[in-house]
């Protein structure tokens, strides 16, 4: 009762802000008023996860250079992207794709490098897989990065079998054919695994399936996943891409369906301007910086329409929502092969993910996971590689300032903000959210859009003493600013002090195009 009393003050306060600005035709006030007594649920750390798919040189190059190389590194896994990586406490890692996961025969990529299938990536510019990173690799790679494993598997050109013995080779404990073979492999002890796609956009690359009859071959690949003893999967089902609610529904509707798997996926991407042309990475103007943020807002709908479905069957809220690829897809890096989907990352990016984890955060009542597409030098990746060099994109930046979310509950927050136009269209200026954690320390997350226009907001904090704070901030000067390898550092977070607190109500002066993570005390 007590919360929600304070919740409604909290309201009137800022309500009554907002109609005075409105009445006397002043600029909007802009307010975050964040209620630090209220009980969201809490945020999983899976929505920071990320996803590592044999295209390109994501694996090969990226992650992967092989023991002997002279790149440093950990059982062939490169150093400085492991360090960094750990930096940004990675929860979750899903392999091997994407499309890839629909060609992939696990079998090919294990025992003694030299006895190893080669075998075409026909999915991603041909090119020869000579599958020295397998599931060993992968497997150590989480170990070493303190993660759960997310293992996305084929049902588009795989077997039941095949599946439910991959299974059995990484979880179980017991003698079986399968553990006598990974055993002869080096690997005594079963590995925890957590997360289990089967199959991967079973309507286009994975299968070309309908919505129903890749129901019912779900449920038949599920039957066959076994929880060994120690373990128990997570099982995701493929969803459909960006508003395909009918196949949500199918999934949906039926009790003996939804018996089969705890999660359900969807992907969206944000693709300025349509596939056949999708823009530069780095060279564009403001015309595809506002419409790349009008389309990232996109994700909170598409996120409310399957909650809607999903709501109707599963009011309790047992299953989430995997929102297990997203992210900016530009054009590739001019001279680089079309296949390998290789694009830089800029300032811009560093607001989308800023965009999409705030709304994610948002949904912490149902999206429990999600993951950026892809961790190294693919799409939006928070890591170049070239050779021995790497940088950390400014992608990169907003995931280390945003873990502070990473299993702290959601706040309830309510935004008043002003619009960014442009072009005769608009969107919110401020994209937020807010979490408290275990210490009862506050984050508040922060984005302003508007690349012309510093905007002041008021945070009044409701329902707890807010006594310091401290603060970070990632800007530019330019819109299309980005890390180099000749000029790595050139977009990273500083500290920020334009905030001033006083009688509980934060007053944040957010410089134009800027990401904030602020800490209340
Ligand atoms: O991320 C690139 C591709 O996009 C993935 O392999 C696929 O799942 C999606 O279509």
């Amino acid at each position: 009762m007590k919360k929600y009393f304070t919740f409604f003050i909290g309201m009137l306060f800022c309500g009554s802000l907002f109609c005075q600005a409105q009445k006397t035709n002043t600029p909007v006030s802009n307010q975050l008023v964040v209620i630090a007594n209220s009980s969201g649920p809490a945020i999983s750390k899976d929505i920071y996860g990320h996803f590592s798919e044999h295209l390109g040189t994501c694996i090969y190059g990226g992650i992967w250079v092989g023991p002997d190389s002279k790149i440093p590194n950990t059982n062939g896994i490169r150093n400085d992207v492991l360090f960094a990586l750990r930096e940004i406490k990675v929860p979750n890692l899903r392999w091997p794709g994407g499309c890839f996961a629909d060609t992939y025969h696990w079998r090919d990529g294990i025992g003694p490098q030299s006895q190893r299938a080669s075998i075409i990536n026909t999915h991603w510019g041909g090119v020869t897989e000579d599958n020295s990173f397998g599931t060993h690799e992968f497997m150590k790679l989480t170990e070493l990065l303190g993660c759960d494993a997310y293992i996305n598997g084929n049902v588009g050109s795989g077997t039941v079998r095949e599946m439910s013995e991959w299974v059995e080779y990484l979880t179980s404990g017991s003698e079986s054919p399968m553990t006598k073979i990974r055993k002869e492999n080096g690997r005594e002890n079963p590995w925890p695994v957590k997360y289990w796609a089967i199959g991967n956009e079973n309507w286009g690359c994975g299968g070309k399936m309908t919505d129903e009859f890749y129901t019912n071959i779900m449920r038949q690949f599920s039957t066959y996943l076994k929880d060994y003893p120690g373990n128990q999967l997570y099982r995701v089902a493929c969803g459909p891409y960006g508003d395909g609610y009918q196949w949500t529904e199918t999934l949906m509707k039926d009790p003996d369906t939804r018996e089969m798997f705890q999660g359900l996926s969807i992907h969206y991407y944000t693709v300025v301007d349509g596939w056949d042309y999708k823009g530069s990475a780095t060279k564009f103007d403001e015309r595809e910086w506002f419409e790349t943020f009008r389309l990232n807002y996109d994700i909170d709908n598409i996120i409310k329409g399957h909650k809607a479905i999903m709501d109707r069957y599963d009011p309790a809220k047992t299953k989430g929502l995997v929102v297990d690829e997203w992210g900016n897809w530009f054009q590739v890096e001019p001279g680089t092969n079309p296949g390998f989907l290789y694009q830089q990352n800029s300032l811009r990016d560093a607001i989308t993910a800023a965009i999409h984890l705030n709304i994610f955060n948002q949904h912490a009542d149902r999206v429990k996971v999600a993951n950026l597409a892809q961790i190294v030098n693919v799409l939006q990746s928070v890591i170049l590689t070239k050779d021995d060099k790497m940088v950390l994109t400014p992608t990169y930046h907003v995931f280390r300032m945003f873990r502070v979310h990473q299993e702290a509950q959601l706040l309830k927050t309510d935004l008043k903000c002003e619009d960014y136009s442009f072009g005769g269209k608009k969107i919110p200026a401020i994209s937020a959210s807010a979490s408290i954690d275990k210490d009862g320390k506050i984050h508040i997350s922060l984005a302003n859009l508007n690349p012309n226009k510093e905007i002041v907001i008021n945070c009044p904090v409701v329902g707890s003493a807010a006594n310091t704070v401290t603060g970070e901030i990632l800007t530019a000067k330019e819109m299309s600013a980005f890390n180099s390898f000749e000029n790595p550092e050139l977009v990273k977070p500083v500290k920020f002090n334009g905030y001033k607190l006083r009688d509980n109500v934060l007053t944040v002066t957010m410089p134009a195009k800027s990401v904030v993570v602020l800490e209340i005390k």
